[in-house]
């Protein structure tokens, strides 16, 4: 069946979509302005809504919760509505979400450079926007949900499956970490204290990596990447393997961020260990996506939507491996605290959230202005982006590891007689050369997507640059069956 005799709902697909374009260019900005700031201090102004202490978790928020979640909602919404041969359980609803969730941003942009702020980090927002942001998910849920419980075909595809988990994951962390009292409008206080507030905190910290971060773009990787490729998933019994053993131990890793404090010694090697293990199911969960690519490799040459999908997917490895040797406490003695996390952060969320999102993007947005999937107005323009994405992101990283290792050695360095030979003012001048370098790297992902802004503009103006319009990627039929998104 088309998707015109199904009668889907691709109205608030289509706004989730440009959503995640638009808030991209804001949250990579003000993340360029970060870096910016790093290489320059003077670009402070002195003004205190545009210090650095404001400005990060603006960053943070946007490009996670603005960015990341217009793209995951325009998966879900689109996702779940063609395996399920259904039109979505509530079109309102789904435009209520899309609503709310950007009032969320907008109070997040208004309320954060002002300094209101819980101080939790990734859950920095108040009282009430955690109110909003509650009944926002619930209603999210209450539309996937309810679409998964009415569709028209037996099986549930596995990207639903991460799909669902995201939403009932961050469901409960978002709850649980952010129960507080409030003592005005603008200002509350955990109810947890000490220790256990850490623990909360970085239990909830790590799983919106492993539910918000992995489990969602998962859910993208396992539709879109089949969808391009014109292939089956390669092993359909490994996805629901990785996808079980994902959700069983991603939530026992958190304590990895808590490494020699306070937190007990018994929970912080469980914390190492678990993410030690992760590394399989991480691991298997990548070959599945790169394979899946078998019998169609020459794609790789051709299309710059797939090159996208399959390098964010070997980013996601890369990550998944160095996460969980950051784990190991002798090695996280060294890397904590410096340059080198967010490097690691920076693979994860450049090289994979990014990367993986903005190939969804380039294959749902033509689609949703009546073209066919990934026909944009000029696939020479994806490719460049595809190019300045990759050679932004590997800038990046390699000059966060270098600062990373030249902090934790000049930290730790001591002189003959025990003192320390470097004072903290002279590991952060050797760091300048890294973070210039930093800057040149985030600029060129950020010129990046202003491109994709542009191609993407174009496309909905119906304009087309180059003929062919599009690489030839051979659509399946819709099957709701195992291992082929419809
Ligand atoms: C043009 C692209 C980007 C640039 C230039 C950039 C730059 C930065 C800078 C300068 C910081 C502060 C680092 C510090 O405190 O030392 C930062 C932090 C962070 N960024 Fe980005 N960023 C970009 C894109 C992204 C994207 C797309 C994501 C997520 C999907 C992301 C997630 C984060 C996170 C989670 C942190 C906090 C890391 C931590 O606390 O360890 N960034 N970014
Ligand atoms: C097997 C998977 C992974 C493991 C075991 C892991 C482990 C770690 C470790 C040990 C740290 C450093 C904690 C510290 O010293 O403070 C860290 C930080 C971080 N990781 Fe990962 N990581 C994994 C995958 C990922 C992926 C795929 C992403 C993103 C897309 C990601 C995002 C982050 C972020 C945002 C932080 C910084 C948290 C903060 O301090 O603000 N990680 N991770």
């Amino acid at each position: 069946m088309t998707a015109e005799e199904n009668n889907y709902d691709y109205g608030v697909v289509r706004y989730f979509a440009i959503a995640t374009v638009v808030w991209g260019i804001v949250g990579m900005g003000v993340g360029l302005l970060l870096a910016a700031q790093l290489a320059w201090p003077a670009l402070n102004f002195d003004v205190p809504w545009l210090s650095f202490g404001r400005l990060r978790p603006l960053h943070t928020n946007a490009v996670i919760f603005a960015f990341g979640g217009c793209a995951l909602m325009a998966s879900a919404f689109y996702a779940v509505q063609r395996t399920c041969h259904t039109p979505l359980f509530s079109n309102g609803l789904a435009w209520f979400v899309f609503w709310g969730w950007q009032l969320v941003i907008l109070s997040a942009a208004i309320t954060l450079p002002l300094g209101i702020t819980t101080s939790k980090e990734y859950a920095e927002l108040e009282w009430p926007i955690d109110i909003l942001i509650t009944l926002v998910w619930v209603a999210f849920a209450i539309v996937f949900f309810g679409t998964i419980a009415k569709r028209k075909v037996e099986h549930i595809y596995v990207a639903n499956w991460f799909f669902g988990a995201l939403i009932i994951g961050v469901a409960i962390l978002h709850i649980f970490n952010s129960l507080a009292l409030p003592v005005s409008l603008t200002k509350s206080y955990s109810v947890y204290s000490g220790s256990i507030d850490a623990m909360v905190q970085w239990w909830y910290g790590h799983n919106a990596v492993g539910f918000f971060l992995t489990a969602g773009f998962l859910g993208i990787m396992y539709y879109f990447v089949p969808k391009q490729a014109g292939r089956p998933v390669y092993s359909y019994r490994l996805s629901i393997v990785h996808f079980w053993a994902l959700i069983a131990i991603y939530v026992w890793a958190g304590p990895h961020h808590l490494h020699y404090t306070s937190l007990p010694d018994w929970a912080q090697s469980l914390g190492m260990v678990m993410s030690l293990v992760l590394l399989a199911p991480s691991w298997g969960g990548m070959i599945n996506g790169i394979m899946t690519l078998s019998g169609a490799w020459d794609k790789l040459r051709t299309d710059p939507i797939i090159k996208f999908l399959i390098v964010s997917i070997s980013f996601y490895g890369m990550s998944t491996f160095e996460g969980p040797m950051m784990s190991i406490k002798t090695i996280n003695a060294l890397s904590h605290n410096t340059d080198w996390t967010i490097g690691h952060v920076h693979s994860g969320a450049l090289g994979w959230v990014a990367m993986v999102s903005m190939g969804a993007m380039y294959h749902l947005i033509p689609l949703m202005f009546g073209r066919k999937a990934g026909e944009m107005y000029s696939v020479k323009l994806i490719n460049l982006h595809f190019w300045l994405s990759t050679l932004g992101t590997v800038i990046y990283i390699a000059s966060m590891w270098v600062n990373g290792l030249l902090q934790g050695l000049m930290w730790r360095a001591t002189s003959i007689d025990g003192t320390l030979t470097y004072s903290f003012a002279e590991a952060v001048e050797a760091s300048y050369p890294g973070y210039y370098a930093r800057f040149v790297g985030g600029a060129i992902f950020f010129v990046g997507i202003c491109i994709m802004a542009y191609n993407v503009y174009m496309t909905t103006q119906g304009k087309t640059r180059e003929e062919p319009a599009a690489p030839a990627t051979p659509m399946l039929e819709p099957s709701s069956q195992q291992g082929v998104p419809a």
